[in-house]
């Protein structure tokens, strides 16, 4: 496996002190310019159509597949300023309730998307208005809070990316959203939930595609500065993200900037973003976006560098404007540890003992946003299966405007990509990756990994979970009162 840590771990020592060396003095050198106060913030108001799409999305894929899109386009992109204001329609044409999450975007709670937590659910036929002015810049997404395995499995998420943090413009600018899908080979859904999968790594996708596509290609101006903005919207797959034939710079993690630092491999599990630098090759010349997290690398985007452009400069870093989240004040924090296991027992499923032909069972159903088996646990406390609505007691009550520490640690054999709502939070230190201090909504724990986080609370009730959705619906979900 050619992971970012075997990978040090193959140049050695010296080679490994070297990178680390090479790093620690990208990020001394640099230090990120302040942004300009904002102007002019307009109100951006659109609809989003949650419905079933009549026809083909990617290729192998039957018409009759049931894809479920937002305004029937697979990842709509909606793009704003910093200042703007997002007036976001949903209009729930589904056969069951949903809701919009905003991940990594510091809403005030009640725009947060969570039904029975911070609104009812939007029923079928209903609609709702999400509305919020995003605080940050960078390269967020949304989707259903709901029954995510199958409605996120089906396609429900889209791309909002909120501009303003470029100093200086980059010549281009691409994003690729990864995502597999469960398909048989006669074009049909498999199962999205498998027990197999939720009691362990989480069902994984038999079609890979970025953008929809199986080998996603695309031309770019040769010998120039390119922005790419890779989201992972797969709900299992981790990846060691690297590119091969070009040199890259990380600029943003979960859209957060960061002092740029030259990418090796970083890895990425579900829900996590990353933004990149790339100078493009001569033309003619191409350079391959690769997932090394298996022994085989992936190769997920190919572009091929066109035009007479010959590189002007040296390739150096171009940083965004620093972020403007609250910074944690590290010395006067409060330290909560969180444990993440297997269950201790597996929770009773649910028999409601009504005949699957009655329409109540039919509204029961619709009342249920998580699994039906408690595989996971979070400080021994497990979500309780059959709903929302039957809310456990918060893992924590938080004081607004303090700083906290959490300690993350993995105490089972498979990754869990960790996410907390409504706050952006640095990471301080992981005991099994050489990671940077970086900031991010989402961060992944290695198994029998000790990680740090640091962030200031902001008020509300924030949900607190795994972003692999097997995981997140079947126990490895809990929620945090700021008061
Ligand atoms: Cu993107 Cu509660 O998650
Ligand atoms: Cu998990």
């Amino acid at each position: 496996m050619w992971t970012r840590r075997a990978f040090l771990g193959s140049l050695g020592a010296a080679g490994a002190l070297a990178l680390a060396d090479s790093v620690s003095k990208a990020r001394a050198a640099i230090a990120l310019p302040e942004a300009p106060p904002v102007s002019g913030g307009v109100l951006r108001e659109f609809e989003l159509l949650a419905a079933e799409h009549k026809g083909g999305v990617i290729g192998k894929a039957a018409k009759d597949a049931g894809f479920w899109l937002y305004n029937n386009e697979l990842f709509p992109i909606v793009r704003v300023k910093r200042g703007d204001t997002v007036r976001a329609h949903l209009k729930n044409r589904l056969s069951e309730h949903t809701s919009i999450h905003w991940h990594g975007i510091r809403v005030p709670n009640r725009m947060d998307g969570v039904q029975y937590v911070t609104q009812p659910p939007v029923k079928p036929g209903e609609d709702f208005t999400y509305e919020f002015t995003p605080p940050d810049t960078g390269t967020f997404f949304f989707h259903s809070h709901c029954n995510g395995v199958s409605q996120i499995g089906r396609g429900l998420a889209g791309i909002l990316l909120v501009e303003g943090d470029e100093p200086k413009t980059f010549d281009d600018e691409y994003v690729l959203a990864l995502k597999d899908w469960r398909l048989a080979e006669n074009g049909a859904f498999l199962p999205f939930y498998t027990e197999e999968g939720a009691g362990r790594a989480g069902s994984f996708g038999t079609v890979r595609t970025v953008n929809g596509q199986e080998s996603f290609a695309q031309t770019v101006p040769a010998g120039k500065d390119i922005r790419v903005r890779v989201l992972n919207l797969d709900p299992t797959r981790m990846i060691d993200l690297g590119v091969e034939g070009a040199d890259a710079f990380v600029i943003a993690t979960d859209g957060n900037p960061i002092e740029p630092f030259p990418l090796h491999t970083w890895r990425m599990g579900a829900a996590m973003r990353v933004d990149l630098q790339i100078r493009t090759p001569e033309a003619g010349k191409s350079f391959t976006v690769r997932d090394y997290f298996s022994s085989k690398p992936w190769a997920l985007a190919n572009f091929t560098a066109q035009g007479g452009g010959a590189p002007s400069s040296d390739f150096v870093p171009r940083p965004l404007y620093a972020p403007h989240i609250p910074k944690p004040d590290l010395a006067d924090a409060e330290r909560i540890t969180f444990r993440f296991s297997a269950a201790a027992g597996a929770a009773a499923s649910i028999d409601t003992g009504i005949p699957a032909d009655n329409p109540l069972a039919k509204e029961l159903m619709d009342s249920l946003c998580t699994g039906q088996r408690g595989f996971w646990a979070i400080n021994k406390a497990q979500w309780p299966t059959g709903g929302h609505q039957k809310l456990p007691p918060p893992l924590a009550l938080l004081q607004d405007g303090r700083t906290y520490i959490f300690e993350l640690m993995n105490g089972t054999p498979h990754p869990h990509p960790i996410h907390l709502h409504g706050h952006t939070f640095e990471v301080v230190s992981a005991s099994r990756q050489d990671l940077p201090r970086f900031l991010a909504d989402t961060v992944v724990v290695q198994p029998k990994e000790r990680i740090e986080i640091a962030f200031v609370a902001a008020k509300g009730d924030w949900m607190f979970h795994c972003h692999i959705l097997e995981h997140q619906e079947n126990g490895m979900m809990g929620w945090l009162r700021v008061a």
